[in-house]
């Protein structure tokens, strides 16, 4: 199963959502989320440490 979640507008909880969605997945089996928002909210919102230089736009 593929899911996107997406919208042009900000601040409508895509990001709260695929936390949400991709948690309850791992629970039954394994989720891979990709996080393509250079805000990078969604890897360091699942705990993930972004080093400066380590992106790029
Ligand atoms: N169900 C909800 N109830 C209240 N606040 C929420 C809910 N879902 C998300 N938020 C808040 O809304 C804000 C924007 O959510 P976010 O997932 O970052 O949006 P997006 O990724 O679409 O920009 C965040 O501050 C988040 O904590
Ligand atoms: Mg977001």
């Amino acid at each position: 199963m593929i899911v996107a979640i997406a919208s042009q507008k900000g601040g409508v909880a895509k990001t709260t959502s695929t936390i949400a969605l991709g948690g309850l997945l791992a629970d039954e089996g394994s989720c891979l989320v990709i996080d393509f928002d250079p805000q990078k909210n969604l890897s360091t919102g699942l705990g993930v440490k972004i080093q400066k230089g380590q992106l790029t736009a």
